[in-house]
């Protein structure tokens, strides 16, 4: 017994010291200042994992505006000065971005590579995305959008049912739900040979979406699908229901999809589900931030009076210029990109609701040894590390936003109420104090439509609706640190909120 435990000893003992010996990377001379964690493959995972923003602030202090992190397995150099970001946005040629995206893309919705080098496909989706959801095809969405709103707000009216006609609901579910229905029929249409059965089939999709989406960041971080039974069979659910056999059945589907169904690709080897697992995956990326960033914006909103007072005057202004009548039972309110474009005070609200709840991490993958040149030196980064971005740490720097953690709705207005875009570190203008939407080519495709989008949705609410906080002096709910990472955090528990039709 005891010799099986000293050989054990001895086993255990011959790896740490072969882990110290070649398992450690030690840092080079130019490389930035290096942290291995304590645990091998696992580096500084834990630590990052458990607050990033505090994790990070700390390490900036300890080693300066550049450092190294090993993080399951990898190594990320983490550049935290505002004004390097350009720099590293400049830095294109160095940097493999897809590499990172198709591999997660493929990993999480289990389709085969969509990346064109590894021969599945031709298309560039990339181009595919800035085609369809920009320029003039972007008019044809928000129109869609607009009209779908309608079409999932109008059965809200329960004055009949309620007699007092409140009805009290949990915030974020009351935005997810109205958010995703209408999302869902603007890129892939309704089926209008069983209106009736709609509800029910987007009701089940967004169940599945739900239980697929809270696995996701297990799934980012490289665990198999396979390990949740449920979420998987959800994600194969959310697919068969993109399989073009019956995408073919529905109307108005958005060019963002057809292109890709009628894509001439006469060299793919993608098969009806990997497609259909491409569509998935296009519903994640247009949903999973919109809908806690929705909430954010409404929450926001209706717990501040002066933006509630606000907001109202702009959207009544707007109805007004514009002959836009507010019923629900005539003509649907339409509004152009044009004239959803001239809202300054939502505008603001959205980007202050966005920048306190956004959490995302830019990634860029080196394709090969070179030397980063920022503004504070020189540093080397060897092939295959990653380059990372955390913009939540400017988006909380009291240098650039005082009182931070703070809502204010006009924290983008200037004086004469326009747009503001001056935002200083250290005296000194700052190119880059907003990025919710990623930077450089890893900017997302859908960021205007996702604004215009969240804006006709308060639109309509402050419109239509007049709503109250169950509790008015109600806490902001913290977010959820778990999706650290993925874009825009959803709140750890719901808010209770009640609204009634303004216009019966
Ligand atoms: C508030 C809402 C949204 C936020 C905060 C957001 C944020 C982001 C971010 C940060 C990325 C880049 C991820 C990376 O670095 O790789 C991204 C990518 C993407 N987003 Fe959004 N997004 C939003 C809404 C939307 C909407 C509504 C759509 C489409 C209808 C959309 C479509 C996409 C697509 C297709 C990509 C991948 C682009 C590519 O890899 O070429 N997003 N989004």
């Amino acid at each position: 017994m005891l010799t099986i435990s000293l050989i054990w000893g001895i086993v255990v003992a011959v790896c740490f010291c072969l882990w110290l010996i070649i398992g450690i990377r030690r840092r080079c001379i130019g490389e930035p200042p290096l942290d291995n964690g304590l645990i091998p493959y696992v580096g500084c995972a834990l630590q990052f994992g458990a607050n990033p923003l505090e994790f990070l602030r700390t390490n900036k202090r300890k080693y300066g505006h550049i450092f190294t992190c090993k993080l399951m397995g990898k190594y990320v150099h983490f550049v935290t000065n505002p004004f390097s970001y350009n720099t590293v946005i400049r830095h294109g040629k160095y940097f493999d971005w897809k590499k990172f995206n198709f591999a997660v893309s493929a990993k999480a919705f289990g389709h085969r590579s969509i990346d064109p080098s590894d021969g599945n496909t031709t298309e560039n989706v990339h181009e595919t995305f800035i085609k369809t959801l920009q320029g003039d095809a972007l008019n044809s969405l928000t129109e869609a959008m607009m009209e779908n709103l309608q079409y999932v707000m109008r059965p809200l009216d329960l004055s009949k049912t309620n007699p007092d006609g409140w009805v009290t609901e949990g915030m974020y579910s009351f935005c997810y739900r109205v958010m995703f229905e209408a999302g869902y029929l603007t890129l892939f249409g309704k089926d209008l040979t069983r209106q009736e059965a709609q509800r029910t089939f987007i009701l089940n999709n967004l169940n599945n979406f739900k239980q697929f989406d809270k696995i996701f960041p297990a799934l980012v971080a490289g665990i198999p699908i396979h390990m949740f039974k449920n979420a998987h069979i959800a994600r194969e659910k959310l697919a068969e229901a993109l399989k073009h056999e019956n995408l073919r059945k529905r109307n108005n589907i958005s060019e963002l999809v057809t292109t890709r169904m009628f894509l001439n690709d006469t060299l793919s080897t993608f098969d009806d589900m990997d497609k259909a697992k491409t569509h998935v995956a296009l519903l994640w990326a247009a949903q999973a931030n919109t809908l806690p960033a929705t909430f954010w914006c409404l929450f926001h909103t209706i717990r501040s009076p002066e933006a509630m007072k606000t907001a109202t005057e702009e959207v009544r202004k707007t109805l007004e210029n514009y002959g836009q009548k507010i019923s629900f039972e005539g003509k649907p309110i339409s509004l152009s990109q044009m004239q959803l474009h001239d809202m300054p005070v939502l505008d603001s609200i959205i980007k202050e609701a966005l920048r306190l709840s956004s959490a995302s991490l830019n990634i860029r993958v080196a394709k090969e040894d070179f030397t980063l040149h920022l503004e504070e030196g020189s540093y080397n980064i060897r092939k295959d590390d990653i380059v990372a971005l955390y913009p939540q740490m400017l988006h909380l720097d009291p240098e650039i936003y005082p009182d931070p953690l703070v809502f204010k709705y006009d924290r983008y207005l200037n004086e004469n109420g326009k747009p503001k875009t001056n935002f200083y570190c250290n005296g000194i203008k700052l190119k880059y104090y907003y990025m919710p939407f990623g930077s450089g080519l890893t900017l997302c495709p859908g960021r205007v439509f996702a604004v215009q989008e969240i804006k006709q949705f308060l639109i309509l609410m402050l419109s239509y609706f007049e709503m109250q906080l169950i509790d008015s002096q109600v806490k902001c709910p913290p977010l959820d640190q778990s999706r650290v990472g993925l874009g825009i955090l959803p709140p750890t528990y719901d808010i209770d909120f009640k609204y009634k039709l303004k216009h019966r």
